[in-house]
C-alpha cells in the first residue's frame, strides 16, 4: 500500500490526501475475470452482458489514465455489438491492452504471479500478459490442444499503421478464439 501511495504522488493535487485517489481507483472492472471466462467458453451473449456491466466500473479518477481508460471503454463498446466468438475474443484482448497501458503508465505491478501457459489456463495467461505488460511468448505446443493454440499464435500478423491494437493482442485474441472453437459446444 505504501508503494502505491508513493507511485500516486507525482500526479497528485498535493492539497488532497493521496489515499483518497487510491480508494477512488479500486476496485475497477471487478468482473473482468468473468468476462475472460465467458470469452474462452464461447458464450457470446454472456460476454456482451459482462462487458456492459463492466463499463460502469471504470477507474475514472486516475489522472493521466483517461486515454487508456478510453481504450478499454472502446473495446467494451465493440464487445456489446460482437456477434461471433472471434469478435468477443478480439474485444477482450483489446480491452486487456488498454488495462496494460494504464498500469504501465502508473507503474502498477500485478498482485499475483502469471497463470501457467497450460491448456486450462492459457486464456488467463495471455490476458495477464496484456493487463500487466508481462512477457508473452508462444505456447509450449506439444499435445492437443496446445498444438492448436500454438498454431493460432504462430500465424503471421499483418498490422496496418492505423491499427489500435498490437501484435501481442492479436495473437492473444486468436488463442482465446481457439478455445471457444472447442468449448462453445460444451
Ligand atoms: C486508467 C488507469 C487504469 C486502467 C484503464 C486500468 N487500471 Fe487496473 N489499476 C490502476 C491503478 C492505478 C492500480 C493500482 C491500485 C490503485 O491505485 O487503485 C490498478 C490495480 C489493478 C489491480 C490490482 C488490484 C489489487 O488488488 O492490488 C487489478 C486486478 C487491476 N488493476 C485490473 C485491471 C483490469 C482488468 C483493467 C482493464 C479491464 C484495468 N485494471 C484497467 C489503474 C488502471
Ligand atoms: C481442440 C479442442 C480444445 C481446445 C482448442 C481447448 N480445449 Fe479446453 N478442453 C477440451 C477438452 C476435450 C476438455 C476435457 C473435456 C471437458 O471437460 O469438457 C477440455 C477441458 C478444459 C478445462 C477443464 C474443464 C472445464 O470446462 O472447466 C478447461 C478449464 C479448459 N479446457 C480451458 C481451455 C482454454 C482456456 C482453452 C484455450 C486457451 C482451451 N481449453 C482450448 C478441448 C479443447
Amino acid at each position: 500500500m505504501l508503494l502505491t501511495v508513493l507511485l500516486l504522488l507525482p500526479g497528485c493535487r498535493c492539497n488532497e490526501s493521496p489515499g483518497v485517489a487510491v480508494r477512488q481507483t479500486l476496485p475497477h472492472y471487478a468482473e473482468f475475470d468473468g468476462l475472460v471466462a465467458a470469452s474462452w467458453r464461447g458464450k457470446v451473449d454472456l460476454a456482451r452482458t459482462a462487458g456492459r456491466d463492466l463499463t460502469e466500473g471504470a477507474p475514472t479518477e486516475w489522472e493521466g489514465g483517461q486515454d487508456a481508460a478510453a481504450k478499454v471503454g472502446a473495446a467494451l463498446g465493440f464487445l456489446q455489438m460482437a456477434e461471433s466468438t472471434d469478435e468477443v475474443a478480439d474485444a477482450v484482448a483489446a480491452a486487456s491492452l488498454g488495462c496494460g497501458k494504464c498500469h504501465m503508465a502508473a507503474g502498477v505491478g500485478s498482485p499475483a504471479p502469471p497463470p501457467p501457459w497450460t491448456h486450462e489456463h492459457a486464456a488467463e495467461h495471455v490476458v495477464y500478459g496484456l493487463v500487466w505488460t508481462a512477457p508473452l511468448g508462444p505456447p509450449p505446443g506439444g499435445e492437443p490442444p496446445l498444438d492448436a493454440l500454438a498454431q493460432a499464435w504462430n500465424e503471421p500478423v499483418v498490422l496496418d499503421s492505423a491499427s489500435q491494437v498490437d501484435e501481442r493482442s492479436i495473437r492473444a485474441g486468436r488463442v482465446i478464439a481457439t478455445c471457444a472453437e472447442c468449448h462453445q459446444k460444451r
